[in-house]
């Protein structure tokens, strides 16, 4: 790896500014990408000891050392030690995924009364869907980085341009997706994005948390809450009906905290359509804060004591509760990542909201700007 001028100058101005003398950042170059270009990792780090690794490539959150109740630090992310692993992540595991995150049915929607056709690249239920942004989303691209420090914070700003027609989808789509860790143990997640034309837009983060820090535990034990009365019943595509429906009386009804395995075998169609939680639920969006944020869920390891509270401005969150997972992927420390060893928690607009005239829409165009924010915030309990 070669020492970077700016990790100095960045180092320098984490000096100049009011954090504690360990807190700051760090860039460095991760390694090659096929074609040669370089992609950068920067190391956050916060007052507490938590850090952030964020590389360029797919604008990934790499790993998240969080403290447990003893104050002991550990990855609470699935993922890949090397570059060379995460160009063979087919999980999406850490991350950024657009241009409309989730699935688009049969890849086709109509947008200003023309139909576009994207790449089908899954099919639950042998039923095709674009899922993710296609072959190759946002996910797989380089995007450029810049470090930055600011007062009690880190952080990492990210940008790619998708070119019109980019995965068959229309206009030229400016993205930037900021990352940000504060001294009080939030990691920020921000994406905002502009179109020269109308198109479709839904970026979403994509981490696999186990609060455990041992990734080759279940995370059936991980209390689960969400902010949500309602979720998108599907069909065997894993596409919603169209329709939200009551969580109450059914194993989707996370308003109180409950251990995910509790009910996750549980004799209800749509746990047997998904392999277990794989489903959006509608956000209530009750109270939202001054900064038009609002509750989405808590997960609590109560063996480590580590709880996530994530808050959104976004309507709907998929939780998936890693049901694919199968050993296949090996990943970090040569660990493989087995059935249900890491959930995700991904705030979002609903799933095909595009062919959904039920859902919050999703269009996008020229003269707006797209705005997706999640707080993870940490604490131990
Ligand atoms: C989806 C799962 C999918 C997984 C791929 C999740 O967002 O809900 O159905 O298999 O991503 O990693």
């Amino acid at each position: 790896m070669r020492p970077p001028l700016l990790a100095t100058t960045l180092a320098l101005m984490s000096a100049l500014l009011p954090r504690p003398a360990d807190a700051g950042i760090l860039e460095a170059v991760y390694g090659q990408m096929p074609d040669g270009r370089d992609a950068k990792i920067w190391t956050l780090s916060n007052a507490s000891g938590m850090e952030a690794k964020v590389t360029e490539y797919g604008a990934i959150l790499v790993s998240l050392k969080v403290p447990d109740k003893e104050g002991k630090l550990a990855d609470v992310t699935h993922g890949y030690d090397t570059l060379e692993g995460w160009l063979g992540n087919t999980s999406y595991f850490g991350a950024t995924v657009g241009r409309f995150g989730n699935r688009i049915a049969h890849g086709k929607f109509s947008l200003d009364g023309k139909e576009y056709s994207l790449a089908t690249n899954n099919d639950p239920g042998g039923i095709p869907c674009a899922l993710h942004g296609g072959i190759e989303g946002f996910c797989k691209k380089l995007w450029k980085g810049e470090g930055f420090v600011a007062d009690g914070a880190c952080g990492v700003r990210l940008a790619y341009t998708s070119p019109d027609g980019e995965e068959g989808y229309p206009g030229e789509l400016s993205v930037e997706v900021v990352y940000t860790l504060t001294d009080d143990n939030q990691l920020v997640w921000e994406a905002t994005a502009t179109t020269d034309a109308p198109t479709v837009v839904n970026i979403v983060h994509h981490s696999y948390w186990n609060l455990s820090g041992d990734p080759s535990k279940s995370i059936n034990d991980h209390e689960l809450t969400l902010h949500a009365g309602h979720y998108l019943p599907t069909d065997p595509g894993l596409i919603p009906l169209g329709e939200k429906a009551s969580v109450e009386g059914t194993p989707l009804d996370f308003r109180k905290p409950t251990a995910i395995g509790a009910r996750v075998e549980g004799d209800f169609e749509a746990l047997e359509l998904a392999g277990g939680y794989d489903h959006a639920w509608v956000l209530d969006a009750a109270e939202p804060g001054e900064d038009g944020l609002f509750p989405a869920a808590r997960l609590r390891d109560p063996g480590s004591g580590r709880v996530l509270q994530l808050s959104t401005n976004q309507p709907a969150i998929q939780f998936y509760g890693g049901n694919f997972l199968d050993g296949t992927a090996v990943g970090k420390g040569g660990v493989a990542y087995q059935h249900r060893t890491a959930l995700c928690l991904e705030t979002e607009n609903w799933p095909d909201a595009p062919n959904n005239p039920k859902a919050p829409s999703a269009v996008l165009r020229p003269g707006e700007t797209y705005y997706h924010k999640m707080v993870h915030a940490f604490s131990i309990e």
